[in-house]
């Protein structure tokens, strides 16, 4: 798209969302046009605590399916709309409502808790809902000892090595785009830039996150960097990131970790569908009743712990 024909569609979406009441979404791994646009550009917890309070009457979500998702359950008198509708998540199609429910059987004391990052049938069999900002909190703060933790393996087991006194069965999911790290990605990182600061998100391997200087959600890498004097990172989750750590730090340096981390779901949303979702109210994303009120309860405790 051409300059001023760019220009002009970002006008047209400013009048829209100003007609319509919109409030416009985007995750931190959005492309950097999306979240230059957008109101507001967060971590999925953020997302979901905005969605919930808001007083727009329209969400446009630039994200993936389950976040919008989330946005509907958490929100059902407003109308959510995810410019792309096949923007999925495939960590969250790694669990399926009917194998919680055979793992309950197979665990009848567990709690089951629920990464965001899966479906409202899953999340509607969970007890707990959580994302990488408030995994470890909310599981040390439930009354239950026992706990069944999906879909993220990776997720899971930093929970489980920060909480030794919980017993914590871990489901076997993964993030295609996390997962490719390898700590020889950070053994050559580190050779090339011996000052920088590790900084990876826990849906990295075990071996990788062991080798970082800090673990944290998207968001709380961005607060990271913000705070810290260092001047070098390398940064091991999504691309999209960087465009906030560069815009927001400009005199500091940004090294990615391994150039596939790039999730093509996140990528999918451009400005041309954010015009579209505003001139025809769609691709709306809306939770059957039964679901989306068992999900809500999961979701409800999500957003208290922060
Ligand atoms: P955050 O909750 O850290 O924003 O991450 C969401 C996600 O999908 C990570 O891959
Ligand atoms: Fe899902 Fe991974 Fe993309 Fe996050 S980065 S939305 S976990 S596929």
């Amino acid at each position: 798209m051409s300059q001023s024909s760019q220009a002009g569609t970002i006008a047209e979406i400013n009048r829209l969302r100003a007609d319509n009441q919109a409030i416009i979404l985007a995750h931190n791994y959005q492309n950097d046009e999306i979240q230059d646009l957008a109101d507001f550009v967060g971590d999925s917890l953020a997302l979901s605590q905005i969605a919930a309070t808001t007083e727009a009457k329209l969400i446009i979500f630039c994200g993936v399916h389950f976040m919008a998702e989330s946005a509907a359950i958490l929100a059902p008198e407003k109308k959510v709309i995810l410019p792309d509708e096949t923007a999925g998540c495939p960590m969250a199609e790694m669990a399926s409502a009917e194998e919680v429910l055979k793992w309950r059987d197979l665990y009848p004391h567990a709690a089951v808790v629920s990464y965001v990052n899966s479906t409202a049938a899953v999340k509607a069999v969970s007890d707990y809902c959580c994302t990488s900002a408030n995994a470890v909190k909310l599981v040390q703060n439930i009354p239950e000892q026992e706990i069944i933790f999906l879909p993220d393996q990776n997720l899971g087991r930093y929970v489980a090595l920060q909480l030794p006194d919980k017993l914590v069965h871990i489901w076997p999911g993964y993030c295609i785009t996390h997962h490719r790290v390898t700590p020889e990605n950070v053994r050559q990182a580190k050779q090339y830039q011996p000052d920088a600061l590790v900084l990876v998100h826990p849906e990295c391997r075990q071996e990788v996150a062991e080798m970082a200087d800090f673990i944290g959600s998207t968001s709380q890498i961005i607060n990271y960097v913000k705070k810290s004097l260092v001047q070098k990172f390398i940064i091991g989750t999504e691309m999209g990131i960087l465009h906030s750590l560069q815009k927001e730090n400009p005199q500091k340096f940004f090294y990615l970790l391994n150039p596939g981390l790039v999730c093509p779901n996140m990528k999918l949303t451009t400005i041309p569908k954010v015009l579209a979702a505003l001139q025809n109210l769609k691709p709306e994303i809306s939770v059957a009743p039964e679901i989306r009120l068992k999900a809500k309860t999961a979701l409800d405790r999500m957003i208290k712990f922060v």
